[in-house]
Formats: structure tokens, sequence, C-alpha cells
């Protein structure tokens, strides 16, 4: 069988790259390089430059092919405030662009990459699939209206959708500046011997989810047929000030912090319901909080290293 993977140069779609062809699949992966790196892309794959909105690349990367894991996208959330019309065009726009290339291809399966960005600030914890939608900044709302659409190619063109909120997916790999993530800022931050810039004092709760965990979703639910919405997160709201907590234990030592204050628009807490992925194909998060910590500490304390050694 053979996948493509759109975004596959990126953070996450390398690591679904990989578990993909480590399970016996052939990949193939299409990334403009805006910003995703060449090196990221696992040898063994096809890799194709393009844009997603541009259909002759689109039909080149779609030979073949039996189903798309659709990853590629901008995910800066201060960005899409600022120019909402970029992340329309790129985000909806060339999602579209992409499902009609499929159709004409014939290839009607789709495995998307969506956020618990969509569901805003929740009403109740943890947050189950039927919870409503409203995103509060315009990066979501592309989300949503990625999922309306791919709703609507289900009903109108029988496409097989499976649609993945994710909750905070950390780990190694290579992450395209600026780097908004948390734990990334926290570790980088301390291994730098620098003050943690930290809103809200650490009192916000966070689903936070390895990232081996998260791409092993994707390989699962390949098997699905219809159209299936699932959340992905380990169900355990955390607060941001133990994540930090941990590291320094793990490194062994403190770093001052640089209190924020509050930012508008951050949700006080949210953590998934993933039952219902469970349920489905067995998924599992394997690894926990603080070896996914020790894993990701490690990652940064080598490409510290080579960053110091080159300066
Ligand atoms: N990282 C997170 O915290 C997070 C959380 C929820 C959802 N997601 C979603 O997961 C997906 C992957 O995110 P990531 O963290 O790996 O980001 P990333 O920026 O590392 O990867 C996205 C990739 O998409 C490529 N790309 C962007 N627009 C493209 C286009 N028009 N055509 C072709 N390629 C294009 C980029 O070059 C990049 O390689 C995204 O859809 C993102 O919205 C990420």
């Amino acid at each position: 069988m053979t996948i493509l993977v759109t975004g596959g140069a990126g953070y996450i779609g390398s690591w679904v790259t990989k578990l993909l062809l480590n399970s016996g699949y052939q990949v193939v992966v299409l990334d403009n390089l805006s910003h995703g790196y060449k090196e990221n892309v696992d040898p063994r794959a096809k890799f194709i430059v393009g844009d997603i909105s541009d259909s002759k690349k689109t039909k080149e990367a779609l030979k073949g092919v039996d189903a798309v894991i659709h990853m590629a996208g901008l995910i800066v959330v201060p960005e899409s405030v600022k120019d909402p019309v970029k992340y329309t065009q790129n985000n909806v726009l060339g999602t579209v662009s992409l499902l009609e290339s499929m159709k004409e291809a014939g290839v009607k399966k789709i495995i998307f990459s969506s956020s618990a960005c969509v569901y805003g600030t929740p009403d109740k914890l943890p947050i189950a699939e039927d919870a409503p939608l409203h995103p509060d900044n315009p990066y979501g709302a592309t989300k949503a209206a990625i999922e309306a659409f791919l709703q609507a190619f289900h009903a109108n063109f029988s496409f097989d959708v499976t649609i993945l909120r994710y909750f905070n997916p950390y780990g190694p790999g290579k992450l395209a500046p600026p780097i908004t993530h948390a734990i990334p800022n926290f570790i980088t931050a301390t291994l730098a011997k620098k003050p943690i810039p930290l809103y809200w004092k650490g009192e916000q709760i966070r689903d936070f989810i390895y990232i081996e965990d998260l791409a092993q979703a994707h390989v699962d639910v390949l098997s699905l047929s219809g159209f299936n919405v699932f959340n992905l997160g380990m169900e355990k709201g955390v607060k941001v000030k133990d994540v930090v907590e941990m590291i320094f234990d793990i490194v062994g030592y403190k770093v001052p912090i640089d209190n924020l204050g509050k930012r508008p628009g951050d949700v006080s807490a949210n953590y998934a319901s993933s039952e219902k992925l469970k349920k489905a194909v067995g998924w599992r998060a394997k690894v926990y909080l603080k070896e996914c910590l020790r894993r990701t500490i490690k990652y940064y304390s080598s490409s510290f290293s080579q960053l110091q050694s080159t300066t």
C-alpha cells in the first residue's frame, strides 16, 4: 500500500513517514519546504517538492497512491491572527485543491491533522469529540473549515475521512522557527541556562502527547473507512509549571522563571478524552511524560552541543 504524506518534511510528518516505512508501507512525501527541511524526509520515501494547491504536482504525487495523510499547513497561531487571509489560502483553499486532485485521481481516503484549537475554550473537561467547535483564532478556524470540507467530500463523493484532533505534541525533531511550542522553549532555555518564559505562572493545564505515540495513531487509523473524528491526547491534564519542575529535576538544576503575566485568548485548561480512538483501533500512548521529557532533553542537548561547537 502506498501513502502520500503531505507536509512530510515537517516536524510531525517526518515521524509519520518513518513509522509508515517501518510498518511496510511505501511513502510519497509532498512538501513545498516553506517550513520543512529536506533532511527531515526519510531517504526511503519518494520526495516531491511542491505545493498542495499545485494540481500538476499533486497529480504527479498521487500516482499509485492508496491514501493520503494530510499534514501540510501553516501552524503558527499568532501569525494566523495577523494574516488570516494567508492562512485561509494556504490551509483551506490548499486543502480543497488537494481534495479535487484526489477526486480526479480516484484516491478517496484521507487522514487529516486537525487540532484541539477547533474547540476553543471548552465547556467541559475532558473534551470529547462531540463538544461544540468554537475556534478562538484563525488557525483553529482553518482547521474547522477543512473539517467541514472533508465532511462535504465524504457526503458528496464517498471519501473515507479520518480527522485526528491533536492536543499538544512534543518530542525530538527539527521544528521550523518561530518555535511557539511550550516544551521545546522550556528545554532550550534551561539548557542555555536562561530564564524560562512562562505565561499565567504556569498554572495552565495542558495535555502533552509524545510525538511517536501521536505518529503511530496515523498508521493505526489507515484501516478505517467512513467518516471518523478522534481526539489524540494523553487524557491527562498537566500544569505547565509541573512540566518545568520535571525538566529541572531531569537536568539537575533550575533556571529562573520569566513571568510573562496573562496572555489574552489562552485557554486555562484543556485535555482530551481519547477513549473513542482506543475503542476504534486499540491505540494506546506507550511513553509517559517524564520518560518523554528525558528523550526530548537528550535530543535538544545534542543539537545544543552541535550548535555550541559550530559557533
Ligand atoms: N505541532 C503542533 O503542535 C500541532 C498541533 C496540532 C495540529 N498540528 C498539525 O499537524 C500538521 C503538521 O504540523 P507540524 O508541527 O509538523 O508543522 P511543520 O510546520 O513542521 O510541518 C508542516 C509542513 O507542511 C509544509 N507545508 C505548509 N504549507 C504547504 C503547502 N501549501 N504545500 C505543501 N507543503 C506545505 C511545510 O513546509 C512543513 O514541512 C499541521 O497540519 C498542523 O496544523 C500540529
